[in-house]
């Protein structure tokens, strides 16, 4: 069977180096190869959590997909697409809810995290506790086997495997399958405050940065602690900085920096200007295609819509199948 890659992400606007670095790059890897590709907005799972917000969603969409593009996603290639444009989605979703135990949901461990961070106000709506059922409605519905993501998604993953396993058994057939998760490299990138990047936490450094905001964010940019002054030596495995020369800085010269750290014979201050040279100039072709990009607004929303019209054929086909298990192909349609 060919190969299928599927992700998703929740239109949150601007990407940050976290995301580019942390999951899309695993989206643009394999371009080359004869697989079905699909990359959709999770438009449904960002109501989970931010209903209010709603109104929001068709910029942040428009601002998100013009980052996939410039970062080399190809509508010619990949299939682009909204999960509320493909119905499917959903009806796959409530028809696995009925096999859902409750409690395997509540026991996903980003269910009790986020509950933790958001507070109950936010978190006590049942599409919040159904979220890993409808994330798996989404992979499954494709039959993806790879899923490139972020570590964050990986327990969502082993969730979407038992239901697979679960369905499969309910049903006595082999209609899905088992996906895995893709991981990048550089699954986890550090932000400005040494925490891990993310827009809710104010740290992010944004593919729509422009150089200059650039620099001033790396100058702030915390390190090693070690590193008090400029005469103590460092681990530079353990430093932020380090983390993003492993991207954007050739290995012999990321060798030399881990040396110099660990001696004191290269500072901070030079490093993160050296980081800031092959950062901005790595980004640089990929942010002027995003400024011609992100205009035209119109070529992006045709886009959504023509690759959701193709998705939904797939959707459909396998939506027939779990029909015809569920009810038998004697059923009334
Ligand atoms: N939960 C994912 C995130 O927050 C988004 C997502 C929804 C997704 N459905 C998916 C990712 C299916 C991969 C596959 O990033």
């Amino acid at each position: 069977m060919k190969n299928t890659i599927l992700s998703g992400m929740r239109p949150t606007g601007n990407l940050h180096l976290g995301n580019l670095y942390g999951a899309l790059y695993n989206w643009i890897k394999f371009q080359e190869e004869d697989y079905n590709r699909f990359y959709f907005v999770a438009d449904w799972h960002a109501l989970t959590t931010g209903f209010e917000d709603s109104k929001n969603i068709p910029e942040n969409t428009i601002e998100m997909v013009a980052d996939w593009l410039s970062f080399g996603l190809d509508p010619d290639k990949d299939t682009i697409f909204m999960q509320s444009l493909v119905k499917e989605h959903a009806e796959l979703f409530l028809l696995l809810s009925m096999i859902t135990p409750v409690g395997w949901l509540e026991r996903v461990p980003s269910y009790k995290d986020q509950i933790a961070q958001l507070g109950k106000d936010k978190t006590s709506n049942y599409g919040f506790l159904g979220y890993p059922v409808l994330m798996a409605a989404d992979i499954i519905i494709y039959k993806a086997n790879m899923v490139p993501v972020g570590v964050d998604q990986v327990a969502h993953l082993e969730f979407t495997r038992e239901i697979v396993r679960h369905f499969n058994n309910s049903v006595n057939k082999e209609i899905f399958v088992e996906p895995q998760p893709l991981l990048t490299s550089s699954p986890k990138i550090l932000g400005l405050d040494g925490r891990k990047m993310s827009k809710s936490y104010n740290n992010a450094i944004y593919l729509s940065d422009s150089e200059d905001e650039t620099n001033k964010k790396l100058r702030i940019m915390f390190t090693d602690p070690r590193r008090k002054r400029r005469s103590d030596p460092g681990v530079a495995e353990e430093c932020g900085i380090f983390m993003l020369h492993k991207i954007f800085t050739d290995e012999d010269k990321c060798n030399e920096i881990k040396n110099d750290c660990a001696q004191a014979a290269i500072g901070c201050v030079e490093c993160k200007k050296l980081l800031a040279e092959n950062l901005n100039k790595k980004l640089s072709p990929i942010r002027e295609k995003r400024k011609q990009i992100v205009d035209k607004k119109d070529f992006i929303r045709e886009l959504i819509i023509d690759g959701s019209k193709k998705a939904s054929q797939f959707a459909k086909k396998t939506l027939e199948e779990v029909q015809d298990a569920i009810f038998s192909s004697a059923r009334i349609k």
